[in-house]
């Protein structure tokens, strides 16, 4: 097939664009997966039930710092809406300010610009020097909050292993709900880990980073996490989604938990 024909099949080149690729379906495949997760984790967050079954805590209302809560993490206040509004602004927070997200949604939702080579959709840009763009400069906090969730989570997975027993007691136990626990705990970590904010942490505001020899090996590390971020973000936020719908389908009745042993 001609250059040509290839171009009018796929409507291009136009007067946005010379190019004749698909350029189209990443910005597309982001709108849709960004909105499913936005409109999804805001039921969730506000719906305030089927979030714990025994011993399974939900991501999305973890920790539980209402007294009101299904199940207690830490009872810091009486609280009477949803006690998910109470944390999910520093995970939804460090998600929002994060470079690859900024990257992935300024150029599909915002198309500025959609794609290389591909005219943006906007005539002026003033790039983050603005409100509220501005407030994209909090990201290194919203990475300190968001890690402490992650600790929590980590504190969730090691008490999935608590199974409550009939004489009202508990014993210990492996269930597919604590693997589900464990493998969200993990690829949220890996995702807070690669995190720039956490490179600069390791290895920056130093003159000479080789003179700090612990430094120097963090931010290896973490640099090497780091190459992946964009993977281990889109892998986590699916997984975090997953973790929720898990619990609550059990806690809905609609699954049973596949107890090991
Ligand atoms: S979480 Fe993506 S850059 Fe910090």
């Amino acid at each position: 097939m001609s250059d040509q024909a290839v171009a009018v099949n796929r409507g291009g080149p136009t007067d946005k664009t010379l190019r004749i690729d698909a350029w189209w379906v990443e910005p597309a495949v982001t709108v849709g997966m960004l909105s499913t997760f936005l409109i999804y984790t805001t039921w969730a967050a506000l719906v305030n039930e089927h979030y714990y079954v025994a011993p399974y805590l939900s991501p999305f209302y973890s920790p539980c710092l209402s007294t009101s809560c299904a199940h207690v993490t830490l009872g810091l206040f009486d609280w009477p809406l949803s006690p998910a509004i109470l944390i999910l602004w520093a995970p939804a927070g460090f998600r929002l300010t994060c470079y690859y997200y900024r990257k992935a949604y300024y150029r599909s939702f915002w198309m500025s610009p959609p794609a290389c080579a591909v005219r943006d959709g906007h005539a002026q840009y003033s790039g983050e020097t603005r409100f509220p763009l501005l407030m994209q400069n909090l990201h290194r906090y919203f990475f300190y909050a968001a890690t402490l969730v992650v600790l929590f989570l980590w504190w969730d997975a090691l008490l999935a292993f608590r199974f409550p027993t009939t004489d009202g007691g508990s014993e210990f136990g492996l269930g597919l709900g604590t693997l589900v626990l464990i493998a969200n705990a993990a690829f949220l970590s890996l995702y807070s880990f690669s995190c720039h904010s956490c490179r600069h942490l390791c290895g920056g505001g130093l003159d000479v980073l080789s003179q700090s020899p612990l430094r120097l090996k963090l931010w290896r590390q973490v640099s090497r996490l780091n190459e992946n971020h964009m993977l281990f973000a889109w892998i986590s936020l699916v997984g975090v989604m997953l973790t929720d719908v898990y619990v609550r389908f059990i806690s809905m009745g609609y699954i049973s938990d596949v107890r090991f042993f």
